[in-house]
């Protein structure tokens, strides 16, 4: 069955590893990436999943209609993620990012989620706090960043509200009190309650990429000597927390979570990735979580490829230690996507960069069709239809 070659692939050429530790398979004639799943209450027409991908599009937190439409454009009835959402005022560190934490964000979101709604979509939103991944420009009366810790982001690429995307050294975190923790899980609870008053069908708590959720687990930030700090147990207990009070704001039923144990962006390194998630899973599973999200060890930042043995560094235990939906992300194509969900490396694939320039990317799988290749260039910018909802569906009268 031809499928893209790495070489096909948009932009990024023949960087593109092996993908499943399982490998040579023969792929069946039914593509497997268009069978259904069901995913707890939600019937998924495919195994496409549209990864959260953060598009700067919003004005003041508020996004804007044209969201509706770039998201409509790409609901085709299987699992959505919106752009990572900030929970408080506090947990931005982007220019033109969302909330989900006032009145008029909710009511913004509402037709959004009903545009994708109107195309049987089920739809969830990424509730983020960035943490230390911030400056002092976010923050109100402009003060530090919060984190785990009061270590700097290694590489001191944060972003300034001076012009969009200019990187600045990152401004040295403060520390959160163990007595303010409270009030942080609280903010993912009413950032949950909020989600699902937009209309959101549920969401995912992103634990991923070196944001907070990400900088209590690892041990190469956490340097916390309370009892969020130090052993594994102790590392976890934020983003259990977190989970336990969104699982109980909205039910487990409607609460996915991402995370990334191998990369190491935003200085996310953690000595034993295998120990720190071989716990975690586990007690994630007490919670009957519909889906975790895990983002393949080929990505060594949130979108760079890196070659990695698949042998040796891989998600298969995690994915069989995870008891609801598995959900892989990572520089995933046609061909790579049927063999992963062929050989059961995973139940569900998510796309980005693919799903950013190929509104309909599950028909052009179907057809197997060319693809059009995504424009960095565009992805952050503030213009509401260039790079945005501009990119073309398929003329299938020129196949
Ligand atoms: C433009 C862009 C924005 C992204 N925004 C987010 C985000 O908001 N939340 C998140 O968890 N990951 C984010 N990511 C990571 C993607 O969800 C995905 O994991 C990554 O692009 C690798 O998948 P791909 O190879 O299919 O693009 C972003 C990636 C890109 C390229």
């Amino acid at each position: 069955m031809p499928g893209l070659k790495a070489a096909e692939y948009p932009n990024e050429g023949s960087k593109l590893a092996d993908v499943t530790s399982q490998s040579t398979k023969e792929l069946s004639e039914v593509n497997p990436l268009l069978q259904p799943w069901k995913l707890g209450g939600f019937d998924l027409a495919h195994r496409l999943v549209y990864a959260p991908l953060t598009r700067c599009r919003a004005i003041d937190t508020i996004p804007q209609p044209a969201a509706a439409e770039y998201y409509s454009q790409r609901a085709s009835g299987g699992l959505m993620i919106n752009e990572a959402t900030c929970v408080a005022v506090e947990a931005h560190g982007y220019p033109h990012v969302p909330g989900i934490y006032t009145e008029e964000q909710i009511e913004a979101w509402r037709p959004i989620v009903s545009a994708v709604h109107k195309k049987n979509t089920p739809f969830f939103l990424q509730l983020w706090h960035v943490g230390r991944v911030s400056h002092p420009d976010f923050q109100p009366d402009g003060k530090p960043p919060i984190s785990s810790t009061t270590k700097r982001i290694p590489e001191g690429t944060v972003n300034t509200l001076k012009g969009a995307y200019k990187f600045a050294d990152s401004a040295a975190p403060r520390a959160v009190d163990t007595a303010e923790i409270p009030g942080l899980v609280e903010s993912y609870r009413i950032g949950a309650r909020n989600s699902l008053t937009a209309g959101f069908d549920g969401v995912e708590i992103h634990g991923a990429h070196g944001y907070l959720i990400d900088q209590f687990l690892k041990d190469g930030i956490n340097d916390r000597t309370d009892e969020y700090g130090g052993s594994i147990e102790n590392r976890c207990k934020f983003c259990l927390e977190v989970v336990k009070a969104v699982v109980e704001e909205v039910g487990s039923e409607r609460v996915g979570i991402r995370l990334s144990p191998f990369t190491e962006f935003m200085g996310a390194h953690d000595s034993d990735p295998y120990k720190l998630f071989d716990y975690l899973i586990p007690e994630l599973n007490k919670f009957k979580l519909l889906y975790v999200h895990m983002v393949e060890p080929r990505m060594d930042k949130n979108m760079n490829i890196q070659e990695v043995d698949s042998q040796k560094v891989n998600l298969t235990g995690f994915r069989k230690a995870f008891k609801g939906t598995f959900i892989a992300a990572g520089g995933y194509d046609r061909e790579n996507g049927m063999l992963a969900i062929e050989t059961d490396h995973t139940d569900l694939v998510a796309y980005g960069r693919p799903y950013i320039a190929n509104p309909d990317l599950p028909r052009r799988f179907e057809l197997d069709a060319p693809l059009t290749p995504y424009d960095r260039n565009t992805f952050y910018t503030q213009d509401q239809v260039k790079g945005y909802t501009d990119y073309p569906f398929l003329d299938e009268t020129k196949l």
